[in-house]
């Protein structure tokens, strides 16, 4: 529970490069997140080149904070695994919010700050991105995670509301 209750989104970080060591730990964090049908319709852009991290920051109104980011991780679809026989069948939608959680909570383990950048269902994000790093068109963009060493500790907050619980019938509590 810890890594749950210490994560929040940090978007200024400190110019210092992140090993390529805790990279990895992320990435697998990722790997082991749950899937529907264990189809783990993933794959993962890792961005680190300044000037590629610079032109993700102008590729949504909510993504500035990669001009400060010293790295981000782009969550994709593989959509030949994930949707094989019909366009509609989004589960993976879920699966690949399983990932980008995990990926933030190994984020903290490792002493890092990240933020989850909304990407899909974004038309014009998943374009940008897509050109810019030469996605097929099978692999989209899911959510991009910004992260670096953070400026500052994050501040937790217990955010427990019990009145958003019911137990047994809505409205009971
Ligand atoms: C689907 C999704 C999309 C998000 N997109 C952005 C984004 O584009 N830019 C950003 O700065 N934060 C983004 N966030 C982070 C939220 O703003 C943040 O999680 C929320 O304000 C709660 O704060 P906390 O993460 O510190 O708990 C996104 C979060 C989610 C789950």
């Amino acid at each position: 529970m810890s890594a749950i209750l210490e994560r929040r989104s940090v978007r200024n970080f400190l110019p210092k490069a992140v090993e390529t060591e805790k990279i990895e730990h992320i990435l697998r964090a990722g790997f082991e997140a749950p899937s529907a049908h264990n189809r783990r319709p993933w794959e993962f852009l890792v961005v680190t080149k300044r000037e590629d991290l610079d032109a993700i920051a102008g590729m949504s109104p909510y993504s500035k904070m990669c001009t400060e980011a010293a790295a981000a991780i782009a969550v994709c679809v593989d959509l030949n695994a994930g949707a094989p026989k019909n366009p509609d069948d989004i589960w993976w939608v879920q699966d690949l919010s399983a990932v980008t959680e995990n990926i933030l909570l190994q984020i903290v383990d490792e002493g890092l700050g990240g933020v989850w950048l909304g990407w899909y269902p974004d038309k014009s994000r998943v374009a940008a991105l897509s050109a810019r790093f030469k996605l097929p068109s099978h692999i989209v963009p899911f959510s991009v995670i910004a992260l670096g060493y953070p400026a500052k500790k994050p501040q937790s907050a217990n955010r427990f509301d019990s009145k958003k619980v019911h137990y047994g019938v809505y409205g009971q509590q």
